[in-house]
């Protein structure tokens, strides 16, 4: 084998790592810096798109892969976790704004928050707009969502803030589905 040769094998192998390392799953509660620049500029965004297979989430669980040194929070809600998420009256909420990056000012009506039209799906930051923990999922805290245990901020099904000191709803980035199973981030 040439050094050319043996170079390209070294690059593919380094490539097929930075993938797999793209996907890998972020437990715990550890404390997240930077959470004034958790939401990096256009440009920045473009150069880092990533390609999440979603095909094997089942409904009623979540993944978590980190975009630009962040954990992303992907779930793929319950019909109940659905509806609850519909019927709770905009005034009941802390945060108004859906904080949604691909629809800028926007009520914090689910639908503005969710991925597709039914709700299904659902893509945020996990990074608790308080001081930047990462809250707890999988139906964790009093409103069945995100509970996040640094200074006990509840979030509900649609991720929004409900109660503690948290100021927003956790932000939802700038996501698409680019085919059935695959949701690109960026
Ligand atoms: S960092 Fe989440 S409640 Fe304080």
């Amino acid at each position: 084998m040439s050094h050319a040769e043996d170079n390209a094998g070294t690059r593919r192998d380094f490539l097929y790592y930075a993938t797999a390392g793209a996907a890998a799953v972020t437990v715990g509660a550890a404390v997240w810096p930077l959470v004034n620049q958790m939401n990096p500029s256009a440009d920045v965004q473009a150069l880092a798109s990533i390609f999440v297979d979603v095909s094997d989430v089942a409904v009623g669980s979540q993944i978590t892969v980190k975009w630009l040194g962040k954990p992303v929070f992907i779930r793929r809600r319950t019909e109940a976790e659905i509806a609850d998420a519909r019927s709770v009256p905009l005034g009941d909420l802390m945060d108004g704004d859906a904080r949604n990056f691909n629809i800028g000012d926007a009520p914090a009506d689910d639908r503005n928050r969710s991925l597709d039209e039914a709700g299904e799906w659902l893509v945020m930051m996990g990074v608790c707009t308080h001081l930047g923990c990462v809250p707890l999922g999988n139906a964790a805290g009093d409103f069945g969502g995100w509970f996040c245990p640094c200074h006990g901020s509840h979030y509900d099904t649609s991720g929004r803030i409900r109660r503690g000191p948290a100021p927003e709803n956790l932000h939802v980035p700038v996501a698409q589905f680019v085919d059935d199973t695959t949701i690109q981030l960026g």
